[in-house]
């Protein structure tokens, strides 16, 4: 096992943990079976999560977290229901693990998300983005995200993309989005 050059997931979590100082208020945009949620929960005063799928919102709803908002309804309408500015996004593209992967995330609601996303974090802020290239909407994804994130202002966002250079053509990556 890697120390560090493992599981994106606790990379972008390392991240927001170490640089995010005031942590008030975080969105976790792809719910999902819930560890980016448990994490944020942890860690912030308040947590809004979203997901499509009705079963990740039922599911997670048993763990009665005080501090998380749960949301059935698409990432794309971030600003629908949290109208206060927010220190940091984790979005974990891609299908729910263990469940119908034909319910994936598509390029057109990421990235108006993301939009909207880039609009609400407070200076200093961060927005990760695990991105899965291994399928086919995902390979489409992906390469759609990151078009968008290489044309972001550089006086305005700090951009880096964690790539395993030594694994196969298909492995997931992880954006980290820094706004000045
Ligand atoms: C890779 S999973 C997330 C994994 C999650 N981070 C975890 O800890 O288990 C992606 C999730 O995004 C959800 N999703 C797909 N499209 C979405 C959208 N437009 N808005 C919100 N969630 C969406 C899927 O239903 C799926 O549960």
């Amino acid at each position: 096992m890697f120390k560090y050059v493992g599981d994106l997931s606790n990379i972008a979590q390392n991240v927001i943990n170490t640089y995010i100082e005031d942590k008030a208020i975080a969105i976790d945009a792809t719910l999902g079976n819930g560890h980016d949620t448990d994490f944020l929960s942890k860690e912030f005063q308040k947590v809004y999560s979203f997901d499509i799928q009705e079963i990740a919102v039922e599911n997670y709803k048993k763990k009665k977290r005080e501090n998380v908002v749960l949301i059935n309804d698409s990432h794309h309408k971030l600003r629908d229901y949290v109208r206060e500015d927010v220190d940091c996004v984790m979005y974990n593209l891609g299908f729910l693990p263990g469940g119908d992967k034909t319910i994936t995330t598509t390029w057109e609601t990421t990235l108006k998300s993301i939009e909207a996303a880039l609009e609400m974090i407070k200076s200093g802020g961060i927005i990760t983005i695990g991105i899965y290239i291994g399928h086919n909407e995902g390979e489409n994804e992906g390469n759609k995200v990151l078009q968008f994130l290489e044309n972001l202002p550089k006086n305005k966002y700090g951009v880096l993309l964690h790539k395993f250079i030594n694994r196969s053509k298909s492995a997931p990556m992880l954006a980290i989005i820094e706004k000045k």
